[in-house]
């Protein structure tokens, strides 16, 4: 049966947007951590917390930038300590995952967060794995971790990080570059990227969230990723704009994450409808869920709202991105796309 994205009329797009099955590319664990858990972690490994109660925690997420976020999360990490309290924290965001409709999802973890409090790599890694695994059994979302680089410590403590990893290799799949983007450019991490390309592991990087085009320019070249994660502010340059479109490189973009640290003023102000327009692969992400108003459906839910210019046909561009830019085999992709298909044709029945 052949789609007609005409026959699913607006008020069926929310219902549709929610059950569509969808790939999750952009969910910094640490970032799903909610208020709750935190509380409950902290009072299990007797961890003081500034903050008196949950709702007061809560309060405190009003974000002026990045780095007014970043302060903030990563206090809330300081309570996880032991194997248990990493399985927990992913356990619950698969539990979300799964109401959600994803059915694959690629994991950033912070390790050096972790690690410089006195953890231990393999408590971090294998408490995250432990969780990946039983959402396999349970849920039937398929999962990657990718182990994220502090852009602001140096490439040494990036060194350092890979090297403690490396006999847990088998449990990641690649690395990332996340926190602090303003003034820490990617080609920092030109030696680090290419010794983990030597062995193997597929490569992203944050870059064009807070930061100029040129980075995302130097994450491409210089740390040859396979995907950006953000990368909205491309649209400053249309040169960028254009070798994005030719190269298919997926953009994964995170709307709720964006209007929480205020690189858009409101959802409605949001670039997505002409990133899609400009024929990139963006892809819609929920980067730190706890912190920023919501999961996966969420982000799809709210962003379609805001954009009239969003419908049941960039419902499915997006879901098939997200198929397309994830690291999975094509296999799997096909799978996936009939899934799609088959969401497509009920919501088209009524
Ligand atoms: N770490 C967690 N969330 C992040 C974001 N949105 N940008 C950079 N680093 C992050
Ligand atoms: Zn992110």
């Amino acid at each position: 049966m052949t789609l007609d994205f005409s026959r699913i009329p607006r008020d069926r797009l929310p219902a549709l947007l929610r059950a569509m099955p969808k790939a999750e590319l952009h969910l910094h664990i640490e970032g799903s951590l909610e208020p709750e858990l935190i509380f409950k972690l902290a009072q299990r490994n007797g961890v003081a917390l500034p903050y008196a109660s949950v709702d007061a925690l809560r309060a405190a997420y009003a974000f002026t930038d990045l780095q007014s976020f970043l302060d903030i999360y990563y206090a809330g990490a300081s309570v996880l300590i032991k194997e248990q309290d990493f399985f927990d924290m992913a356990w619950a965001y698969f539990e979300r995952a799964a109401a959600d409709h994803v059915v694959h999802a690629e994991i950033f973890f912070d390790p050096q967060t972790h690690t410089e409090r006195g953890v231990a790599m393999a408590t971090v890694i294998e408490g995250l794995a432990h969780a990946c695994h039983r959402a396999h059994a349970e849920f039937g979302i398929s999962s990657h971790l990718i182990l994220c680089f502090l852009r602001h410590l140096s490439e040494e403590a990036a060194f350092d990080t890979l090297e403690q990893a490396l006999p847990y290799r088998n449990h990641f799949v690649g690395v990332g570059l996340d926190s602090s983007e303003r003034g820490h450019p990617p080609e920092n991490f030109a030696r680090v990227f290419a010794r983990c390309r030597e062995l193997g592991l597929l490569t992203v990087a944050h870059a064009g969230e807070e930061g100029p085009p040129a980075y995302i320019e130097s994450a491409l070249d210089v740390l040859q990723v396979k995907r950006i994660d953000h990368g909205v502010r491309c649209m400053q340059s249309t040169s960028l704009v254009k070798r994005l479109a030719h190269e298919r490189m997926p953009l994964t973009v995170c709307p709720l994450s964006n209007v929480k640290l205020c690189v858009f003023k409101t959802l409605a102000d949001h670039n997505l409808p002409a990133l899609l327009d400009a024929g990139l692969c963006a892809t819609i992400n929920s980067d730190d869920p706890a912190y920023f108003g919501g999961y996966i459906n969420e982000n799809f839910v709210q962003t379609f709202a805001a954009l009239p210019t969003l419908g049941a046909r960039q419902a499915w561009e997006l879901a098939m991105n997200s198929f397309e830019a994830s690291f999975v085999d094509e296999g799997q992709r096909s799978r996936w796309s009939k899934k799609l298909h088959e969401a497509f044709i009920e919501a088209s029945i009524g």
